[in-house]
């Protein structure tokens, strides 16, 4: 008895290392980056792709209040603060609170609006 406990115990410690940890936010990843190809052909612009997304996970902290800084607020600030913001949602810290997650196909959508240029809609 003695002697069979500790491989069980070794293979299931092994099997966390290779698969639990850090799992979180490589799910995030692997569906961003099916989806960024597919984005490519589509036509992102900020009041209907970008604004809803930030009202409903990132207000009132950053559109009434610019908390650590970052304002959220319209479009140039959203541009501004884009990249560090896509580095805080990927990394679990943002958004704080109870505000709903950003899921890893709008952070798609995010990334793939500000390579296009950060368009508004009545720019397109
Ligand atoms: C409940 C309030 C709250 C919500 C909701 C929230 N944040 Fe923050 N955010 C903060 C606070 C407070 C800080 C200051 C730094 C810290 O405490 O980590 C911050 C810092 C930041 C910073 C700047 C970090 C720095 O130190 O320069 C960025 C960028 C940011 N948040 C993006 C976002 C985005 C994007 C969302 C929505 C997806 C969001 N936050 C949602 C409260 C919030």
């Amino acid at each position: 008895m003695k002697y069979t406990i500790l491989p069980v115990f070794l293979f299931s410690f092994s099997f966390l290392a290779l698969f639990g940890w850090g799992k979180q936010n490589d799910v995030i990843k692997a569906e961003e980056i099916v989806l960024a190809d597919s984005l490519k052909e589509v036509s992102l612009c900020y009041e209907t792709h970008v604004k809803p997304l930030i009202e409903r996970s990132c207000a009132p902290c950053h559109t009434a209040h610019s908390a650590g800084g970052a304002s959220l607020k319209d479009l140039a600030a959203t541009i501004k603060n884009m990249d560090e913001s896509i580095a805080l949602i990927i990394k679990g810290k943002m958004p704080k609170g109870d505000k709903p997650k950003v899921s890893g196909a709008e952070v798609a959508v995010l990334k793939a609006w500000k390579e296009k240029g950060g368009k508004s809609c009545e720019q397109q």
